[in-house]
């Protein structure tokens, strides 16, 4: 994953977990390295990000899904200001948020770098107030995406109730997450 993710990361931490000292204690205890700096376009191994996110769960004494889903949380809001140019006129929801990323913004970071390679993801509004999400990816990070969609909720000021019908942990191909504003 790119070294842009690292960043938010980092932010995340410092941010919502007690400052750069934890980050730095955090990347020591999984990298070895003290002062260990990720560069936004350098790819760093999938396996690294989330023996971070590991590192931070255990020393939390939560489960990694939970800090993976509240970093999500941190990330949604954080994609759309970092990369404004990827977004469109008349957004002002999750919803469209969502089937934009979806329809056009991965596929185009993957087309601006090849070596890029954003998840699968696909959006469909199956009313007014329900949409279905689908996401494959082999980094399995739907407790990413769970956490993105309720960041984008708490950006929009949305009520959203999200449920992941079918999951790549209990063997399906792809995972399936609903979600309904009310
Ligand atoms: C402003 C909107 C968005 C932008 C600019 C954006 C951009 C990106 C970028 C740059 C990456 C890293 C790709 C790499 O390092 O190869 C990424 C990964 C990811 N994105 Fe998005 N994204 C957006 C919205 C979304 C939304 C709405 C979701 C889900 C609802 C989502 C789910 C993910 C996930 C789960 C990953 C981790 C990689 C994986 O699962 O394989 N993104 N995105």
């Amino acid at each position: 994953m790119y070294g842009i993710i690292f960043t938010f990361l980092k932010e995340y931490v410092e941010e919502r977990h007690g400052g750069n000292e934890t980050w730095r204690t955090l990347v020591k205890a999984t990298t070895g390295q003290e002062h260990k700096i990720y560069f936004p376009v350098v790819d760093y191994s999938d396996e690294e990000i989330v023996g971070l996110a590991q590192t931070a769960a255990d020393a939390l004494g939560l489960p990694l899904p939970v800090v993976l889903e509240d970093f999500g949380s941190y990330v949604g809001p954080r994609l759309m200001s970092f990369y404004p140019m990827y977004l469109k006129d008349g957004l002002d929801n999750s919803f469209d948020m969502i089937i934009h990323a979806g329809a056009n913004i991965h596929d185009a970071i993957h087309r601006h770098n090849p070596e890029r390679k954003p998840p699968h993801l696909s959006a469909q509004r199956e009313s007014d107030d329900v949409l279905i999400i689908h996401y494959h990816s082999h980094r399995k990070l739907c407790h990413v995406v769970r956490g993105i969609v309720r960041g984008l909720g708490e950006r929009f000021n949305e009520k959203l109730t999200i449920e992941e019908t079918q999951c790549m942990y209990e063997g399906a191909k792809e995972c399936i997450i609903k979600v309904t504003k009310s």
